[in-house]
C-alpha cells in the first residue's frame, strides 16, 4: 500500500519513516569522510567545538525553515516556495531559490555517486583480501606500505573502473528512487539506517578498546583557542551545512511528504542531533586505529582511502573490520544519494507531468553524463579545468569544480535566501502555524533566522569567494592567529 500525505500524494508512511529518511539524507560521506578529514586538517578540538556551535545556531534554524516550506507546499521544491510566497503576498520569483537548489542537488548527485563508486571499489578490495588472507589476520597481509598507499591513486586514475563503478552506484540509487517515496526511498532508509548504526557502534567499540582512545579524546575534544583561526571557522561552518544537506532544497523535498500532524521543530532537532552524533562517533571510530598504528590523522580523502587501510594492516581481523567499515560507508552514501536524486526527480515529475520511473531515468541519464566527466577528472581528464579562468576554480578538475561550486557557492546562496525568505518575507502566521515552536524557543528561532543566519551565511559566502580576506576578518574577531601563508603576508 502506498502511504499518502494530506493532499493524497505518495508520502512517508509514518513520522519515524520521515525521521529515518531525513537522517539517512543527512548522514553520508559528509560525516564519515569529510568531517574526520576536516577535523584532522583543522586542528581537532577547536574545529569540533566550533562545528557544534554552527550546527545549533545556523544549521538547525535553516533545517526547520526548509522542512516548513516543504510541508506547507506539499509539492516539488520550487512549487512549495511559490505557494508560500503567493500566500504571503510576495513575488513568486522566490521559487528561483528552490530552482537553484534543484540544480545544486543534481550537481552534487553527479559527483557524489563517483565517490560512492570508489567506496564500492574498496568493498571489493577488502572482499578479495578476505578471501586471499582469511578472516582473522590483518588486512593486506604481506603487502608493503607503499603498495597499499598506491591503491588509491591507481584506482582514481583508472578511467574505465571509476566510470563503471559510478554507473553501478547510480543504478542502485535509481532502483530505489524509481519505486517512490513510501515504496523505495523510505524502505532503503528504514532497512539500512539501523544496520548502519549497528556497524558504526560495533566498529567504534572495537576501535576504542583496541586503539588509542585517550589520545583520540584529547585530540578531538581539547579546546585550544589559539587553533581557532579564520580558516578553521570557515571550514566548520561549511561542513555543518553540507552535513545537514542544507541549501539544495533536499529537506524541502522531504518535508513535502510529511503529514500535517508531525511537529517539525521536534523532528528537526532529532535529525540535527543524530547527524552531529554520527560525525563525532565517526571521529571516535577512525582516529583511535589511525593513531594507534602510528599514523598521523591527516586531512583530505587520503584519510579514508589511504591512512585507514594502512591502519587496518596493523590490526587483527583487519580485512573483516575494513570490509564492515566500507559497507557502512556505502550504506550512508546510498541513503544520501537517494535524497539527492529525489530532489530533481520530484521537480521533473511536477514540471513535465512525467511518470516517476521516466523522470528518474532522465535524471539518472543526465547525472551519468556529468558523472562520467567527474569520474575521468581524476585520470585522463585531469588537465581539463572547466572554470579555471576564475581564481576560485583555478587548477580544479571537473569533480573538484562541481564540489567547490556547490559547497562554496550555490548551497550557501540557497540557504541564505531561504533564511531571508522565512525570516522576512513569508507570512508570520503561516510560518508560526507550521513550525511547532512555542515560548522562548520560538523567539530564539525567529532571531536566528532573521538576523544571525543571513549574516553568518553571507560571511561564509564571502569567505568562500575571498578566502584570505575572510580568514583575516574571522581571525580578528576570534582572536586566533592567521596561519595561511597568503594571509600572513
Ligand atoms: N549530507 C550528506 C552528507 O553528509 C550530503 C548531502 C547533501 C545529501 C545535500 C543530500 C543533500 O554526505
Amino acid at each position: 500500500m502506498v502511504a499518502t500525505t494530506s493532499t493524497g500524494r505518495d508520502g512517508w508512511s509514518s513520522r519515524s519513516a520521515f525521521i529515518l529518511a531525513a537522517i539517512g539524507s543527512a548522514v553520508g560521506l559528509g560525516n564519515l569522510v569529510r568531517f574526520p578529514a576536516e577535523a584532522g586538517a583543522n586542528g581537532g578540538g577547536a574545529f569540533v567545538l566550533f562545528y557544534i556551535l554552527c550546527i545549533v545556531l545556523i544549521g538547525l534554524p535553516v533545517l526547520l525553515s526548509e522542512t516548513l516550506i516543504g510541508r506547507h507546499g506539499q509539492a516539488a521544491a520550487p512549487e512549495s516556495y511559490r505557494k508560500v510566497a503567493e500566500e504571503s503576498g510576495a513575488s513568486k520569483s522566490w521559487e528561483l531559490v528552490a530552482t537553484l537548489g534543484v540544480l545544486s542537488a543534481f550537481l552534487v548527485l553527479s559527483f557524489y555517486c563517483v565517490l560512492g563508486g570508489w567506496v564500492l571499489y574498496y568493498m571489493y578490495l577488502f572482499v578479495a583480501d578476505l578471501i586471499a588472507t582469511g578472516v582473522s589476520g590483518p588486512a593486506f597481509d604481506g603487502m608493503s606500505f607503499e603498495a597499499v598507499d598506491a591503491l588509491f591513486p591507481a584506482m582514481i586514475a583508472n578511467g574505465p573502473v571509476t566510470v563503471v563503478l559510478n554507473l553501478i552506484f547510480l543504478a542502485i540509487t535509481l532502483f530505489f528512487v524509481a519505486r517512490g517515496v513510501s515504496g523505495g526511498i523510505e524502505k532503503v532508509a528504514v532497512y539500512l539506517m539501523p544496520l548502519f548504526f549497528v556497524l558504526l557502534v560495533g566498529i567504534t567499540i572495537y576501535s576504542l578498546i583496541g586503539g588509542a582512545s585517550q589520545e583520540t579524546f584529547d585530540y578531538l575534544f581539547t579546546f585550544e583557542p589559539e587553533k581557532l583561526t579564520g580558516e578553521v571557522m570557515l571550514a566548520a561552518v561549511g561542513q555543518a551545512f553540507f552535513s545537514l544537506s542544507l541549501g539544495v532544497a533536499g529537506m524541502v523535498t522531504y518535508g513535502a511528504y510529511v503529514s500535517r500532524e508531525v511537529n517539525l521543530a521536534g523532528t528537526s532537532a532529532i535529525i540535527g542531533a543524530a547527524d552531529t552524533s554520527v560525525a563525532l562517533v565517526a571521529g571516535l571510530c577512525i582516529f583511535p586505529i589511525v593513531i594507534a598504528a602510528g599514523l598521523t590523522p591527516n586531512g583530505g580523502l587520503g584519510l579514508m582511502f589511504q591512512t585507514l587501510p594502512h591502519a587496518f594492516q596493523e590490526i587483527p581481523f583487519g580485512s573483516l573490520i575494513g570490509l564492515a567499515f566500507f559497507i557502512m560507508v556505502g550504506f550512508a552514501a546510498l541513503t544520501s544519494s537517494v535524497a539527492l536524486m529525489e530532489v530533481p526527480s520530484a521537480w521533473v515529475i511536477d514540471q513535465f507531468r512525467l511518470p516517476r520511473p521516466a523522470a528518474v531515468l532522465l535524471v539518472t541519464a543526465l547525472a551519468a553524463v556529468f558523472g562520467t566527466l567527474s569520474a575521468l577528472s581524476t585520470g585522463m581528464l585531469s588537465g581539463f579545468h572547466p572554470l579555471g579562468f576564475l581564481p576560485m576554480f583555478e587548477g580544479l578538475g571537473f569533480l573538484d569544480t562541481l564540489d567547490t561550486l556547490t559547497s562554496k557557492l550555490t548551497m550557501p546562496i540557497g540557504a541564505l535566501f531561504t533564511a531571508v525568505f522565512i525570516g522576512w518575507i513569508a507570512d508570520k502566521r503561516l510560518v508560526d502555524a507550521e513550525n511547532g515552536l512555542s515560548g522562548g524557543l520560538h523567539y530564539l528561532w525567529r532571531f536566528l533566522v532573521r538576523w544571525f543566519c543571513p549574516l553568518a551565511l553571507l560571511l561564509i559566502l564571502l569567505g568562500g569567494i575571498f578566502p584570505d580576506r575572510a580568514a583575516q576578518l574571522f581571525a580578528a574577531l576570534g582572536g586566533g592567529e592567521v596561519q595561511s601563508a597568503e594571509v600572513a603576508e
